[in-house]
């Protein structure tokens, strides 16, 4: 059995074929508009989401399947006390592959591991999102033409930032990746991404407070939220929220190519006066994932045309 719970659950081989499986989808989506006929996609959804279960639900729907599911744990049997592991084994009978997000770490993979079928992580609390990875390795390669040599500028919460984590893991199997960590004191990337990936791999990295600071030297700059949902002071939130803004004069400061990706929502982080630059490329990045999706359900279920 087959499951995504975390980036490294596919090697640099299977990621690049699931890549280019992505590319071909987007070329000619026609081609694989019955693939998954007869196929059912169960969305378990016990957090708010927009691109994660829309894109989900529209790439099996894209693939000829159709989807099932709940998009909060209020309207599921988990209000009434039901454990993920205990659900995944009655949605195993009424699905065929399933997409959960949940806000506790650790909760997808407790799921795979009472399924009878393959479970993707849709995003575990602070932990992991590996979807969006492949959507952004995607949208990187795309975009970009590689996926290594790059100077990659991460910025923002780097603490609780699940899409962080998971695309540092991703990457560091990328030769002469250097990345550069924006972010306030208080939302450093935890010690356990710090000392266990990046020294452990010799990884080039500096970590700087001042986005001005990192922005002429990087190919790419990954933005993210301040999330309140991860706060458990509001006071602090508060602090945080606007620590940077992303506009056009800060886009001086960038080279021609340099390319913006956020994994979205945005609140303040990026000026809305930037979306119509070339550089800023985080709508593009969110049909990658209808993409990315689609190759990913289509390689879990070994469905080939
Ligand atoms: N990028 C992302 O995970 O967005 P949603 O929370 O809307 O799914």
């Amino acid at each position: 059995m087959n499951h995504i719970i975390s980036p490294l659950d596919m090697s640099v081989d299977e990621l690049e074929k699931l890549l280019d499986l992505a590319n071909d989808i987007e070329r000619d989506p026609a081609k694989y508009a019955h693939v998954c006929e007869g196929k059912r996609l169960a969305s378990l959804f016990y957090e708010p989401s927009t691109r994660t279960r829309l894109s989900f639900e529209a790439a099996m729907m894209n693939l000829g399947g159709k989807v099932l599911g709940f998009s909060e744990a209020g309207s599921s049997s988990a209000m009434k006390g039901e454990s993920v592991s205990d659900t995944i084994r009655v949605v195993s009978c009424y699905a065929d592959i399933a997409a959960i997000r949940h806000p506790k770490e650790g909760a997808a993979l407790v799921a795979s591991m009472a399924s009878k079928i393959p479970v993707i992580n849709a995003g575990d609390g602070g932990h992991q999102h590996p979807t969006q990875t492949l959507t952004d390795l995607l949208t990187i390669r795309s975009l970009k033409g590689r996926l290594d040599h790059l100077t990659i500028g991460l910025c923002g919460d780097l603490k609780f930032g699940r899409t962080v984590h998971s695309l540092i893991e991703a990457l560091v199997r990328y030769e002469n990746i250097t990345f550069i960590l924006i972010s306030p004191e208080e939302l450093r990337i935890p010690s356990y991404i710090r000392n266990g990936i990046l020294q452990k791999e010799n990884i080039f990295y500096r970590e700087v407070v001042r986005l001005e600071d990192a922005l002429p030297e990087l190919d790419l700059l990954y933005m993210t939220r301040v999330q309140k949902e991860r706060f458990f002071n509001e006071d602090d939130y508060v602090r945080m929220k606007d620590f940077y803004i992303l506009d056009a004069n800060k886009m001086k400061l960038a080279g021609p190519d340099m390319l913006v990706l956020h994994p979205l929502p945005r609140v303040n982080e990026i000026s809305v006066e930037i979306d119509n630059d070339p550089r800023a490329v985080y709508f593009k990045q969110a049909q990658y994932g209808v993409y990315v999706r689609m190759a990913l359900i289509m390689t879990l279920l070994d469905i080939h045309l």
